[in-house]
C-alpha cells in the first residue's frame, strides 16, 4: 500500500473519528492498554465483533455459498519448511532504518513515500539507492530528529520453535495461502479429483510489521481470507464469466502509473480480457466479485479501483497482480484484497522441497500415439552381473527420466542408477513408439487475499454518518452488527413485560437484538444510531391495546406501525432486502 502516514488533515478526520467512536462505544480498541498497549494488535469488543463475524459472513454468502467454493482451517504455525519452501523465507523482507539516537525502526520505504518518492519507486530500490534517498531527503526520525543507521531488510515473519527443539524453527503464517497449498493433495480427492475447484481460509495471520501505525490498516495480527482457486491452465475459461462480464472495472494500469498518473480506465470484464489487462478468466471473475463485495460492504463505486502491480512490485510467487483499493479520509487509497496469479509456482515449489507428487492426471479425450525416448534394461546382461539384485537396478533406472540417462552415459560412458553402476551395453536406449492416453500436470493457481480488518475498517468509515450532529452508524442491513433493538417507552405498566414478550419472539425467529430500558427514549435513539442498530421497535400504551408497535429507522428516523403478530415475517423479508422500510406497515406521518 502506497499511503502509509501521510496525514496532512486535522485531527478530526474520519479515521479520528471512527477510532473514537470505536473505542467509547465497544467496536474495537488497541489491545494490552493496562500494559501501556503493544502496536499492531487490537481488540474487537462486543459491537465489533459482531460486525467483524458479519463481514466474514459476507466472505463466506459469497464465495462458500454462492459460488461453491470449499473452505479448511488449520494452523497458524507452520514448520519452517513450508516458508522455506514457498520462498517467504527468502522474500518476506521489507526494508527498515534504524534511528542511532533513539533507536525506533522505521519502514524505510515509507519514510521516502512521506518525501514524495512514490511507492512503486521505492519499493523498486536496491538497500544502496535507500540510504542514498534517505541522505539526499535529509530524512531523519520521525520521533526525534536523529540519523538513521544504513538500511538493512528485515524479515517481517513471527519466528518460533516448535516444542523445546531450538532446531524445529516454526513460523506464524504470514498468509493461509500456503496451508491450503501443502493440503492440495487431500483437498483435490474430496473435490472427486476433478478442476476446476478453490478452498478458502479465514483466519488468523501474523506479520512482524516494523511500525505499524495506520490502526486496523496495519496490523501484526489479522484476519485474512486467502481463496485459492486451482485450475488446469490448458482449460482456463471461467464457465461462470457472463454472471459478471458487464462488470466495470477501475482499473489504474502499469502504463498510467508509470507516467505518475492516477487515471482510472474503466473495463467491463470481457474488454479487460479481450484487451488481455486481465490475463485469466477467472481472476477477472474473482476481481469482479471483490467489487461487489465492498459495494455490499456500503463502499460506493466510484471509491474503489483496481491498480496493477508493476513488475518489481509483485510478490514472488505471482506473474500478474492487481490490488483492490478503496479510498479512505485520511490515509488515501488503502489496499483491502490483492488479486494474485500464483500459476503452479507454489505447488511446484512444494513438490520439490517434500518429494511428494502434487500433480493431478488428466485423460485425453481420445488416446494419442507419442515416440518417446526409453530406456530398457536387458536382465540378460543384468542378471549374471547384479544377480539378486538385477531387480533393484532396472526399479532404480525406471525412477529417472530417459533422457537424464541417456545423456549421462553418452558424458560419464555410465549412469549410477543408486548405487548400481550400469553400462550402455546393459540397456537398450531407443525411441519407442507409445499410446498415451493422458498426462499429469501441476494445476494453476488464482488468489484473491482479503484483509478483513480492513473490510470492517472501511464498512466503519463509510458507514458513519453525522446527522443534526449526531452520529449515525449507517451500516447496510445486511452487516449491521444489531438487527433490532427493543425499547418500552418506560420501563413499567407492563410495557418491559410486553417489550422483552416482543424481544423473546425476535430472538427465537434468529433476529439480533438489544433489550434498552435505560434512559429517555430519545437517548435510547441516539445510542442505537451510534451502535449502527437498524430497526428500533418501541413498545408503548397503544401496543397493551391493539398489539400494535412502532418501528424506527436508523438512517431516515422515520416510523411505522406494525402489528406485533406481523413482525417475524415482514422483517425477515426486510432482512433479505425483499421489502423497503416503508412497505413494513403503515408510515407515521412526523
Ligand atoms: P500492504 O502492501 O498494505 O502491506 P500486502 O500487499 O502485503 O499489503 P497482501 O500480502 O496482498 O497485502 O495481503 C492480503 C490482504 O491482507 C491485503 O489486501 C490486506 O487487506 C490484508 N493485510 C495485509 N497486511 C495487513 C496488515 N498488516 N494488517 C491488516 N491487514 C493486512
Ligand atoms: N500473500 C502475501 C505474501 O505471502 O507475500
Amino acid at each position: 500500500m502506497s499511503t502509509e502516514a501521510k496525514c496532512s488533515k486535522p485531527a478530526c478526520d474520519k479515521f479520528v473519528a471512527v477510532n473514537e467512536l470505536a473505542k467509547r462505544r465497544g467496536f474495537f480498541w488497541p489491545s494490552f492498554e493496562i500494559y501501556g498497549g503493544s502496536g499492531g494488535f487490537v481488540t474487537y469488543g462486543p459491537l465489533g465483533s459482531r460486525l467483524k463475524q458479519n463481514v466474514e459472513a459476507k466472505l463466506r454468502e459469497l464465495f462458500v455459498k454462492k459460488i461453491g467454493i470449499y473452505e479448511m482451517e488449520n494452523s497458524v504455525i507452520a514448520p519452517g519448511k513450508v516458508f522455506e519452501a514457498s520462498g517467504h523465507v527468502d522474500h518476506f523482507k521489507e526494508p527498515m532504518v534504524e534511528c542511532q539516537n533513539c533507536h525506533q525502526r522505521f519502514r524505510a520505504d515509507h519514510l521516502l513515500e512521506e518525501k514524495g518518492i512514490s511507492s512503486a519507486e521505492a519499493e523498486k530500490m536496491t538497500l544502496e539507492e535507500v540510504a542514498k534517498e534517505i541522505e539526499v531527503h535529509s530524512v531523519v526520525c520521525p520521533d526525534c530528529k536523529g540519523k538513521f543507521g544504513a538500511p538493512t531488510r528485515y524479515l517481517t515473519m513471527f519466528q518460533t520453535t516448535i516444542g523445546p527443539y531450538s532446531g524445529a524453527v516454526g513460523y506464524g503464517r504470514p498468509e493461509a495461502a500456503q496451508n491450503i497449498f501443502v493440503e492440495f493433495n487431500r483437498l483435490y480427492t474430496t473435490a472427486r479429483e476433478r478442476l476446476p475447484f478453490g478452498c478458502i481460509q479465514i483466519g488468523h495471520a501474523l506479520r512482524n510489521e516494523i511500525s505499524p501505525r495506520q490502526g486496523l490498516i496495519r496490523l501484526r495480527e489479522f484476519t485474512i481470507a486467502d481463496l485459492e482457486f486451482f485450475f488446469d491452465p490448458e482449460e482456463p475459461a471461467c464457465d461462470k464469466l457472463a454472471d459478471v462480464e458487464n462488470e466495470v472495472l477501475p482499473i489504474l494500469l502499469c502504463e498510467t502509473r508509470l507516467k505518475e498518473c492516477e487515471d482510472v480506465t474503466n473495463f467491463t470484464v470481457s474488454e479487460a480480457l479481450d484487451k488481455k489487462i486481465i490475463r485469466s478468466e477467472w481472476q477477472a471473475f474473482f476481481m469482479a466479485q471483490a467489487k461487489r463485495l465492498l459495494t455490499e460492504l456500503g463502499v460506493p463505486a466510484d471509491k474503489q479501483r483496481f491498480i496493477e502491480k508493476l513488475t518489481w512490485e509483485k510478490a514472488h510467487y505471482s506473474s500478474q497482480s492487481f490490488d483492490q483499493e478503496v479510498l479512505v479520509d485520511r490515509w488515501g487509497w488503502v489496499e483491502v484484497s490483492g488479486h494474485a496469479y500464483r500459476t503452479d509456482f507454489d505447488l511446484s515449489c512444494h513438490m520439490k522441497a517434500s518429494g511428494v507428487d502434487m500433480t493431478v492426471y488428466k485423460e485425453y479425450a481420445s488416446p494419442v500415439e507419442k515416440e518417446e525416448l526409453t530406456v530398457k534394461p536387458l536382465m540378460a546382461k543384468l542378471g549374471p552381473i547384479y544377480k539378486g539384485d538385477a531387480g533393484k537396478v532396472a526399479a532404480e533406472l525406471a525412477k529417472v527420466p530417459a533422457q537424464e540417462i541417456a545423456d549421462t552415459m553418452k558424458k560419464d560412458g555410465s549412469f549410477m542408477a543408486g548405487n548400481y553402476q550400469v553400462l550402455p551395453e546393459q540397456v537398450d536406449i531407443s525411441m519407442q513408439k507409445t499410446i498415451v492416453r493422458g498426462t499429469r500436470f501441476v494445476p494453476h493457481v488464482v488468489e484473491p487475499s482479503f484483509g478483513s480488518d480492513r473490510l470492517f475498517y472501511v464498512a466503519m468509515e463509510y458507514a458513519y454518518n453525522v446527522k443534526d450532529d449526531r452520529v449515525v452508524m449507517s451500516f447496510p442491513r445486511s452487516i449491521a452488527p444489531i438487527q433490532v433493538g427493543v425499547y418500552p417507552l418506560m420501563g413499567k405498566d407492563g410495557l418491559d413485560t410486553k417489550a422483552k414478550e416482543v424481544q423473546k419472539l425476535l430472538v427465537s425467529e434468529g433476529f439480533m437484538t438489544e433489550y434498552d430500558e435505560t434512559g429517555s427514549i430519545g437517548r435510547r435513539y441516539a445510542r442505537a444510531d451510534e451502535a449502527g442498530i437498524q430497526l428500533g421497535i418501541t413498545i408503548d400504551y397503544d401496543t397493551l391495546s391493539d398489539g400494535t408497535v412502532t418501528i424506527r429507522d436508523r438512517d431516515s428516523w422515520q416510523q411505522i406501525r406494525i402489528q406485533i403478530k406481523e413482525l417475524p415475517t415482514k422483517l425477515h423479508e426486510y432482512f433479505q432486502e425483499k421489502l423497503n422500510f416503508e412497505q413494513l406497515g403503515s408510515v407515521i406521518k412526523s
